[in-house]
Parts: C-alpha cells; structure tokens; sequence
C-alpha cells in the first residue's frame, strides 16, 4: 500500500477573479452516500454493484480499505463491483483510517461478520475533536466487547443481539455504523434521535435490497436483521453539498447556472440563496441560479438535516463576505469548521469569528493572494472566492479537495472561470 495518497500530493489552484460564469454543472454522487454503501458491502459474501459512484480520492481510501480486508473491487467507469476475495481480514491499517474518519465505519459491519475486529481510533481532525463514543456504546449495547488498546479498538462477539439504542446528537456517522451492524442481526434493534440525512436514507434504500426489513419514523429508525445478507446493485444519489458549492461559484462570480441535482436534498440552501436575493427556481432533477441585484447579507444557523448543512457553510461565507450588510453563521454541528476565516480575512473580508459564531461584514471587494486550505469544504469556499477577487488568487492544497469534489477546477472552468492547477 503506497503511504502517501495522489490526495496527499500539493496543488495550487491559480484562480484568475472576475470571470462571470454562465452554464450547466453536472453533479457527481454523493461521496458520503457512497462510502457507508461500500463498506456496507462488508456485510455480505455476495456481489454489490455500486453505480455513479464518484472518482474522489476518499472512494479510493475506501476502496484500498475493502481490498485490506479481502475484497476485490473491480471498477468500470462509475460502477464499482465489489466482490469477495477469499475470507475477510479482521485488521484496518492504521494509515487508511488515519486518512478518512469515515473509514472507521468498517469496525460493526467486521464484527457482524466476523465475530472479531482491531480498528484504529481515527486521528484528529481540522475540523475540532470528532470523537467515536456514539459508535462504540451503541455496538457495546448490540452485544460487542470492545476494549481500546494503545490505540486501536480490540472488537470481539460470540452473538449480537437486537437493542434500543439512543444518540445523544443525531450523528450521521454513528447512524451509519449502528445500522449497518444491526442489518445482520436477526433480532429487532431501534435506534432514536437518529441522523436524518439523505446519506442514511440511502444507507437503509440498500440494506432493504440487501434483505433487511427496516422502518422510520421521525424519531428512530427500526431494523429487523438478516442471519445472511444478499448482494444487491445500487445507484447512488447527486452529491447535495457539491451541487450546493456549484450554485454558489454561479452566485458569487454574479452569473446564471443550472446545476444537476435533487432539488428537495437542497431545501434550507435554497431558501437562504432567495433571501439574499438571488432568483433560484426549482425543476424536477436541476436548480438554476440567477443573478440580477447585489447580494444582502442573512444570518444562518447549521443544524442537522433537514437543517442547513454545516459542510455548505464555508462556500456561503465566501457569498456573505462581498454581500452588502450584515452577515453571521452560527456553526452548531462541529467543534471547529472556520478554517477559512484567516484565510478569507487576508483576502480583504472583514469577518470574527467568536467561539461557534462568525460575524461578517460584506466589503465591495476581494483581493486575490496566497491561501491555504484547511478541508475539504475550506478549500472549494477559496476557490469561490477567488472567483469574485481582483487578480490571481493561489490556493494551496496539500490534498483536501479531490477527497471530495470531482475536478473541481476543470468543472468550474467549463462554465467559464478561469482556474489552472499546478502540482506542487
Ligand atoms: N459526535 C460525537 N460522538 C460520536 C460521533 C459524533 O460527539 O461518536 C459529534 C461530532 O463530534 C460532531 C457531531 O457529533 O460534533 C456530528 O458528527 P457526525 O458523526 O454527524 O459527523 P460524521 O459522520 O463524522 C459526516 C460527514 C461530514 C459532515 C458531518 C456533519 C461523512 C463521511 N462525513 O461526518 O462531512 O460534516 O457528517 O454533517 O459522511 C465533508 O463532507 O466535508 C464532511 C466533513
């Protein structure tokens, strides 16, 4: 296994400002729908064929984690096949977890299968401590034994069995995992104060053709599990955060853009984008985004689903940052997602942030200069910026944004920015 990721690779994107973009955006898949699908893809002996999956680095961390543990992924264009390769490995690296929190999401579904599994604590993270308690109480209250041992969770079960299970916060990533363990257990478990997002949806839309009997309701989710699951195919949904940060790069270069999308996964962005004036009309399968005043400053709060997305949050920041008046974003779903803050600051906007609130005041301009990204969500918000700023922007990465935007640069060119990628 190569110990430095292509992801890991530097990139400065040289973003010229002031080009107006005027176009259509095709949306990938989602890439946090897809990833709880493919290691779901541990559950079972049987074939799972995944299709639009998006070629994005943290898909390829996945991928090297299935292949770890005995799978055998064949891949044609956006369809993955994910096959057995002889018996399940029970050890995740170190190196694959450390890369992506999400690959932890493997732990329940080893257990399930295998009866045993040693999983690495994922490491820290840019965006505030994201502990894994959730996780670990909910598969200890589903049967498993699990010790932390210099590290890595020591996992171990003679049978699971059926449990009511309450999150403290709706967690996409504990939903995930405690779904995925209970679709093989042949007993009832119920989960309350369950995340809610359309990722989980599509987690459940493939355990119920996989062969588990599931139900929700607005408070919990029911799962009736299967001694044996089957393999299935799957087609995964447009990713609603990237198809957010299209029609924002459309709002904040002052253009008209059609994004390709599910309009509905996108209800509280739409909103805010009408109410700082932006004309925004909804079809079946795109959105199209017009520009006709100077935009007004809003207030938003991130909640979880159906609530406004904390990983839209920064792209919107880089909106609000040139939009006339007062702007604040209270952030309430992560310990820590205002990487961009210093970095739009040294751009020319006038932004504090105080402990989870930032406060905005819009500015006639921004001002192209050297940038670092922080994450994922940071480094598309730059790229936006750099859209509207005077001059060149460079926007240094050392790996961020290909974990989750498919060519973000060359999409964004094809509707008229002007962005170079240079390797560094
Ligand atoms: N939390 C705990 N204990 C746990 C789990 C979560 O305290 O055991 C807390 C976290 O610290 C955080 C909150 O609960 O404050 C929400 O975390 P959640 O578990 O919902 O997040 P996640 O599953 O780790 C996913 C997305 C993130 C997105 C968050 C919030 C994936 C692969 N990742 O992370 O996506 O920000 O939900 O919506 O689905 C991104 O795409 O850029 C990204 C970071």
């Amino acid at each position: 296994m190569s110990k430095k990721s292509l992801a890991e690779t530097k990139r400065c994107y040289h973003v010229q400002g002031g080009t107006t973009l005027k176009g259509r955006i095709q949306t990938e898949g989602a890439k946090n729908a897809v990833l709880p699908l493919l290691a779901a893809s541990l559950l079972t002996d049987e074939p799972l064929e995944l299709s639009n999956v998006p070629q994005v680095e943290d898909v390829h961390t996945m991928v090297s984690m299935l292949t770890e543990l005995g799978k055998k992924v064949s891949i044609s264009e956006d369809v993955y096949r994910i096959e057995e390769n002889g018996d399940l490995q029970p050890n995740a690296p170190y190196e694959l977890v450390r890369r992506m929190r999400a690959s932890f999401n493997v732990l329940g579904p080893l257990i399930a299968r295998l009866g045993q599994a040693q999983v690495p604590l994922p490491g820290g993270c840019v965006l505030g401590p994201r502990p894994v308690d959730f996780h670990v109480k909910g598969l200890q209250a589903l049967g498993a034994d699990i010790k932390l041992q210099e590290g890595v969770f020591h996992a171990t079960s003679t049978q699971l069995k059926g449990a009511e299970l309450y999150l403290d916060f709706p967690s996409v990533g504990a939903t995930h995992q405690l779904l995925t363990t209970a679709a093989l257990i042949p007993e009832k478990t119920v989960i309350y104060n369950p995340a809610q997002e359309p990722e989980v949806y599509e987690l459940i839309y493939l355990l119920k053709k996989m062969g588990a009997q599931i139900s929700t309701a607005p408070d919990r989710i029911e799962i009736i599990g299967q001694q044996k699951l089957s393999g299935t195919n799957y087609r995964v949904i447009p990713d609603r955060i990237n198809a957010g940060t299209y029609l924002i790069a459309g709002a904040i270069s002052g253009g008209e853009i059609v994004v390709e999308c599910i309009p509905g996964h996108l209800e509280a962005l739409l909103v805010k984008l009408r109410e700082m004036g932006f004309t925004v009309e909804e079809r079946d399968t795109e959105v199209r985004l017009a520009t006709s005043v100077k935009a007004k400053g809003i207030h938003l709060e991130t909640r979880t689903y159906p609530g406004f997305a904390c990983d839209i949050h920064p792209q919107m920041m880089a909106l609000m940052a040139l939009a006339e008046g007062d702007s604040l974003i209270r952030e309430t779903v992560l310990a820590d997602r205002f990487g961009q803050v210093p970095e739009l600051v040294r751009m020319g906007a006038d932004i504090k942030a105080q402990e989870n609130t930032a406060f905005i005041k819009g500015v006639d301009q921004l001002q192209g200069t050297e940038v670092y990204a922080t994450d994922i969500r940071s480094g598309a918000a730059l790229i936006l910026a750099g859209l509207a700023a005077k001059g060149e922007t460079r926007m240094v990465d050392s790996g961020h944004v290909p974990r989750g935007y498919v060519d973000l640069a060359g999409k964004l060119s094809k509707v008229g920015a002007s962005i170079e990628v240079e390797m560094i």
